[in-house]
């Protein structure tokens, strides 16, 4: 039985396939084309899948799509014609109605209506909007023979639509350890939906609530993120970084931008926004997705004029980025709490863009009763390719479960002699190590100061990279910040870096200790270690966690485990291996980066590159 999933037609595409329930393959389409958060249609993805899995598309028995244009239409319509008449009662002539909920903004989840969320036209253009996609998504066996170039006709899978957010869920749950779970998407908008919670039990999903278009906790916090000078696609994470800084002395007008209600619902003001009324562009071009603003002028008269991109940051976009990040929280655990209330449950899966706001999540344990968290690396619309595969295997066919995903190792790898042959093209001189001897080296060379390249095994799904496509340089160099940003991150200095740490000795730095496998929890360092790591305290005194266990991922595992030998220290710095592009895929584009900027050695597999 082999499952190929994919997310196609919105911000990062990807594809996942599995073989009867075993996951063995799941990719972002950015890392092979270089877009950074590529939309379109995943077709290397899906080749890599096949290829791993040994497998051609004539063999595939089910193919899914993260996306169905026929949920929640009549919501959809009955929003149109609300919005409609109410514009006639105004007198205004503009009949206009945003698109954009059939794409997904905010919290880094854009998944767009292709390039057309610009002004509707009324009930009956959005009515023909949606037979067009329905149309595009009935198509998508024939996008795949031609771009796999194929006649259609050898391709005997069956195909389903599978709505945004149940994609999202059945990735927080189908391969999570738990039996049964409370389980919560929340992003910007999937198919009409931004946020849905549900129960998880066995193979099955039953969705208990949800928040409809045009309210979001995504389309706020992508819309502040825009009005305080960050416009790019993923810049959320910015802000978030940006947020300690900052004093939350904006939370009463956040509060009014965004309202909790009964129920665990939440509605926005939407004097605040464009997206309801005007419509916001979204635009891509076989590349990163491009989102029109979405803030309204109401932001202006709150706030005061919007931070043009570039120009000195100031305390004000500080006290709003604190103020911005304290309601999501706020917001955040108001649905969480109504969902345990509900459910009983202390176990949690969650999804969805929003889910990438790890300071949020490392904050969920200590506000609301859940006891243990499984969030799935591709927490955002790429992990809904893997959630399609598992939607269809467990809730759909109803086979029995049997996959929990433990670590985010799912794309491509290179043998030795793969890596040596880039080496030599390069006409580089390398030398080869020993496994054991590797990562002593290794160790040793970031005990002593040097910037580290660690390219390993199979490439990380999601966007963290967690010590197989990773540079790592010694976290107690305070220094160690602007050493990789001025060589070569060149990043805003508020961002932090990222530590790993030695699973079993978590408790001994942070304040909490669940296991953050995904790099997708922020807990506080210990008052009294934070000299010890200067390089990745943020100035909270927080520390965004990799827990690495030996049983996810024992090479860095030992890595750490020879550099705590040396210093007695058990976390290094870790952050993702490129500069300004998406990450490093192959031994080529490692070496590229290597020689691009002024990393100090790199480690490709068993062979190493030092400059000299
Ligand atoms: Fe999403």
């Amino acid at each position: 039985m082999i499952i190929l999933g994919i997310n196609a037609y919105h911000g990062d595409a990807a594809a996942a396939i599995i073989k009867d329930g075993k996951l063995i393959a799941a990719v972002e389409e950015e890392r092979f084309n270089r877009f950074k958060h590529c939309a379109g249609f995943p077709i290397e993805s899906i080749k890599y899948c096949l290829l791993t899995a040994g497998v051609t598309i004539e063999d595939v028995d089910h193919v899914g799509i993260s996306r169905d244009p026929s949920a929640h239409l009549h919501k959809k319509v009955l929003f149109a014609a609300t919005r409609a008449a109410k514009q006639a009662v105004g007198g205004r002539r503009q009949e206009a109605v945003g698109t954009i909920d059939d794409g997904d903004v905010g919290g880094a989840s854009v998944n767009g209506g292709n390039a057309s969320n610009g002004n509707g036209a009324g009930i009956f253009s959005q009515i023909k909007d949606r037979l067009g996609n329905a149309a595009k998504v009935r198509d998508l066996r024939d996008e795949l023979a031609r771009q796999l170039n194929i006649p259609k006709s050898n391709i005997r899978a069956q195909f389903h639509n599978v709505e945004h957010h149940r994609a999202h869920l059945a990735s927080a749950f189908y391969v999570s350890p738990f039996e049964k779970a409370a389980l919560l998407s929340i992003d910007g908008f999937g198919d009409f939906i931004s946020t849905m919670w549900a129960v998880g039990e066995g193979n099955s999903i039953d969705v208990l609530g949800q928040v409809e278009y045009p309210h979001s906790t995504g389309i706020v916090y992508t819309a502040t993120t825009q009005f305080i000078g960050f416009p790019h696609y993923g810049d959320e994470g910015k802000v978030m970084g940006l947020a300690p800084y900052g004093r939350p002395r904006f939370i009463n007008e956040f509060r009014e931008i965004i309202r909790t209600e009964e129920n665990g619902q939440f509605r926005l003001n939407l004097d605040y926004f464009r997206h309801h009324a005007e419509g916001v562009d979204m635009t891509w071009d076989q590349g990163s997705p491009v989102i029109g603003r979405i803030f309204s002028d109401e932001f202006a008269q709150t706030f005061g004029p919007a931070r043009q991109q570039g120009t000195e940051l100031t305390d004000r976009e500080r006290d709003i980025a604190a103020s911005l990040q304290l309601r999501l929280e706020e917001v955040g655990f108001h649905v969480l709490n109504h969902l345990h209330d509900k459910t009983g449950l202390t176990d949690l899966g969650l999804a969805g863009g929003v889910a990438y706001n790890s300071v949020m999540n490392g904050k969920i344990l200590l506000n609301t009763p859940f006891k243990r968290m499984f969030i799935q690396p591709a927490a955002g619309d790429s992990g809904t390719a893997l959630g399609v595969c598992y939607q269809i295997y467990n809730g759909i066919l109803n086979r029995n479960r049997g996959e929990v995903m433990e670590g985010a190792y799912t794309g491509p790898q290179f043998s030795n002699n793969e890596i040596r042959k880039a080496l030599e093209s390069s006409n580089i001189g390398f030398e080869e190590y020993s496994d054991e001897e590797v990562t002593k080296r290794a160790a040793r060379d970031i005990a002593d100061g040097l910037v580290v390249g660690w390219f390993q095994g199979r490439m990380e799904f999601g966007p963290r990279a967690l010590g197989n496509r990773s540079i790592v340089v010694d976290p107690r160099r305070a220094d160690m910040k602007d050493i990789l940003n001025d060589r070569i991150k060149k990043r805003e200095p508020f961002r932090p870096f990222a530590p790993s740490i030695l699973e079993e000795r978590v408790g001994d730095y942070f304040e909490q200790t669940h296991p953050a496998p995904t790099m997708l929890m922020v807990y506080q360092i210990k008052e009294e270690k934070r000299l010890e790591i200067p390089a990745v305290t943020h100035v909270d005194g927080s520390g965004r966690l990799q827990t690495v266990s030996p049983t996810v991922n024992d090479r860095y595992y030992r890595l750490i485990s020879e550099f705590n030998q040396l210093t007695g220290v058990p976390v290094i710095l870790n952050t993702s291996f490129n500069e300004n592009e998406p990450i490093v895929c192959t031994p080529q584009e490692a070496i590229n980066c290597f020689l691009k900027t002024r990393m100090d050695v790199l480690y490709v597999g068993n062979c190493a590159v030092r400059r000299r």
